[in-house]
């Protein structure tokens, strides 16, 4: 084996490092360690005091410096060049290397400022262009070779080294952009995703509904036909009965057979109270199922309120206190009589669920510009709040009250039916009903409506 030639061992040691170099450019996408790895590897290279990398700015117009090694070289960080002016913005300008062999004798040397500001004593400078696809994006520089001034194979070395680099800060940057664009894309497909879920839910919601509104409306036909004949047979027996107790008069003999048909009429009532009841029920039932439709007419909500409240009186006496907050409302164009079950559905489980004194608030608002959705519109709404300050609803069980046959109020108080119905009311009425409610201090029902629906 022979010993290659001075100039052959040089060429090969530039060969090993520039592998090397490249290897270690190669390690990472991040732009900062990039330079950082960049602008290191350039000093150590070339023994050199101090390095830095520039790039061009996004104005085009000025280098900024990027990352800087060196004695004060942290006082340069926040330096901006223009290119043209200086070495760095003379080489970026041009794209040719500039190589200072005596830096404070050469009148091309205007950096006494930044030497000033980093209290470093430039002596020599190689300073060389960082090109990708063929336009400048920055420069590499180093300063002061330790043993004489820099060489042509110095300058060779650097020029293959800030090739490598640009290449390098170009995928570099695509990556940083490809990330953010990414980050956004995902931000975009989060946000839809819970648009989705929420949309999916809300079809859930009216699927159950529409579904149960079918059957329900099937369960209420069925429901009132034996239901009327059984009051009416009731009402029958129960004449029948009182004209035969009219009939045994006081006859001694016959005293046990009226005590019978006395007891039989007792019973008689408490079964027609007993229909009476399922009537209610089944007469919710065919306004869940909307059997009584009428047509969309303008009204004014607030009368709506007035009259439900009259209506509720009865369960309000003088134990709840009616505390009314109105504004002046444009008509709404709606069902006021299906909306009017919504504020006595509202009001009595409000009434229900304080349960001694307190107080329930009525207020209305009108939100010109602003549609259901709480943004702008170019359809105004209304909303109606119908606050109570009773028990409150525990957030276990905020999720449930508008299902259908969702009570708490034990067998024969409450069918669970009041809320699904308002919930299916305001839907059709493109509109939202919202809860706020703290156990122990009370809820917020805030009905929102389009003033008119499209
Ligand atoms: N203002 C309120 N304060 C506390 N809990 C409430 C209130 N409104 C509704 N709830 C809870 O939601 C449940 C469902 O209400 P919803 O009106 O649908 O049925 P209900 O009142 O139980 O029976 P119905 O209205 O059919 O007579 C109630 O049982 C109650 O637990
Ligand atoms: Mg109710």
């Amino acid at each position: 084996m022979t010993a290659g030639s001075p100039n052959q061992e040089q060429a090969r040691d530039a060969i090993g490092i520039l592998i090397e170099v490249g290897t270690a450019l190669c390690s990472t996408l991040r732009l900062r360690d990039l330079l950082a790895t960049m602008m290191e590897r350039a000093r150590t290279v070339l023994a050199a005091e101090a390095s830095s990398v520039m790039l061009i700015d996004e104005s085009g117009a000025a280098l900024r410096w990027e990352v800087a090694i060196g004695a004060g070289a942290g006082k340069l960080q926040t330096l901006v060049v223009p290119l043209g002016s200086g070495i760095s913005g003379r080489v970026a300008a041009s794209g040719k290397a500039i190589r200072i062999d005596d830096a404070q004798g050469d009148p091309r040397w205007e950096g006494q400022r930044y030497d000033a500001e980093s209290g470093f004593t430039t002596r020599s400078i190689l300073c060389v262009p960082i090109v990708a696809h063929g336009h400048v994006i920055g420069v590499v520089q180093v300063l002061n070779r330790r043993a004489g001034p820099f060489t042509d194979d110095d300058q060779s070395l650097l020029e293959a080294l800030a090739g490598m680099g640009g290449v390098a800060i170009e995928n570099a940057r695509l990556y940083e952009n490809l990330e953010q664009q990414v980050q956004a894309r995902t931000a975009d497909l989060t946000q839809t995703l819970a648009q989705l879920r929420a949309t999916q839910a809300q079809l859930v919601q009216s699927e159950k509904m529409a579904a149960l509104g079918d059957l329900v409306a099937g369960v209420a036909h069925e429901i009132n036909t034996p239901l009327g004949a059984v009051t009416s047979n009731v009402d029958l027996i129960g004449r029948a009965l009182s004209k035969a107790r009219d009939a045994i008069g006081d006859a001694p003999e016959l005293q046990r057979a009226k005590q019978m048909i006395e007891r039989s009429v007792q019973l008689g009532e408490v079964t027609r109270d007993g229909c009476q009841r399922i009537a209610t029920i089944v007469r919710s039932l065919r306004n869940f199922a909307r059997l009584d439709e009428a047509e969309h007419k303008p009204a004014d909500l607030q009368e709506g309120l007035e009259s439900t409240l009259t209506l509720a009186a009865h369960i309000l006496k003088n134990r709840v206190q009616v505390v009314r907050d109105y504004q002046t409302l444009p008509q709404v164009d709606c069902h006021a009589n299906q909306l009017n079950q919504v504020f006595l559905n509202l009001i009595v489980n409000a009434a229900q669920a304080i349960d001694d004194q307190g107080a329930i608030g009525v207020r209305t608002r009108h939100r010109p510009g602003v549609g259901v959705d709480g943004k702008g519109s170019e359809n105004d709404t209304v909303t109606v709040e119908i606050s109570d300050t009773g028990c409150g609803i525990p957030p276990e069980k905020l999720g449930r009250i508008f299902d259908p046959g969702f009570t708490t109020k034990g067998v024969g108080v409450g069918t669970g039916l009041g809320l699904a119905i308002s919930y299916r009311i305001v839907s059709d009425h493109q509109g939202r009903i919202e809860v706020e409610s703290e156990p122990g201090k009370g809820s917020t029902f805030r009905i929102i409506l389009p003033v008119k629906p499209v």
